[in-house]
């Protein structure tokens, strides 16, 4: 009988991430996004790319929650060098390569700033913003759904807000909660959906919502 293989030594349990900012800096220090800059993920900053020329003038505004390392800078704004860009984030280590990959060419137009999706609010008050991203960013909290009222407060008369989830695939996913409480709010009377996308990648197999609102 062949000898048995010794039992593998159980996996190190991921860290929940939520709302918590040492965890998502050891995230990205592990560069566990890095596939946010890549090619299966350009359809979903395409989708929104589109709706940003629809509603973000080439002199605009666009605030960016929960931006990470800016890869919706990369994507959708860096050819655009009028529009203005706030990104903030809760780990410092995502802000610090989001500075490094937008460059010092575009920095005059760009300001980042660490804080959490609940208690971000323009530092200059009277700012308002075209548009507003939120991509990607809800499944991490329950109750993440309900912070985005405020948002509308920021918005320029003619401004939206871009929102998108990834599907959960899994039954036990913590991501479920505040996905089915953002298709619950998209529905209901609260806001005006501009636009409504639905996106899905046979290869991945990821599938996401995407919806232009306000
Ligand atoms: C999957 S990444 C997406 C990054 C970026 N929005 C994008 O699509 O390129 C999720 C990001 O959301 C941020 N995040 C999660 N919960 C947050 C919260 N409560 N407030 C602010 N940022 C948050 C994380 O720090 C992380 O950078």
């Amino acid at each position: 009988m062949a000898p048995s293989e010794p039992p593998s030594p159980p996996r190190p349990a991921k860290r929940p991430l939520g709302a918590d900012p040492e965890a998502w800096d050891e995230a990205y220090r592990a560069d566990a996004f890095a596939r946010l800059h890549g090619l299966r993920e350009a359809p979903r900053y395409g989708i929104i790319a589109a709706w940003l020329r629809h509603v973000v003038p080439d002199d605009g505004h666009v605030l960016d929650a929960g931006c990470g390392e800016a890869a919706l800078f990369r994507h959708a704004l860096r050819d655009r060098p009028g529009v203005a860009y706030t990104g903030f984030d809760l780990s410092q280590v995502a802000l610090d390569t989001a500075r490094a990959i937008i460059g010092p060419a575009a920095a005059d137009r760009v300001r980042l700033i660490r804080t959490g999706l609940a208690d971000f609010a323009p530092p200059d008050g009277a700012q308002r913003f075209d548009a507003v991203v939120v991509t990607e960013v809800l499944s991490y909290s329950a109750e993440s759904v309900s912070w985005l009222d405020r948002y509308r407060a920021w918005l320029t008369p003619e401004g939206a807000m871009v929102i998108t989830m990834q599907r959960p695939r899994r039954p036990d996913s913590g991501a479920n909660r505040p996905f089915a409480a953002f298709l619950t709010a998209m529905e209901g009377p609260d806001w005006t959906v501009l636009d409504a996308a639905s996106l899905s990648n046979p290869l991945t197999r990821n599938a996401w919502e995407l919806r232009l609102v306000r």
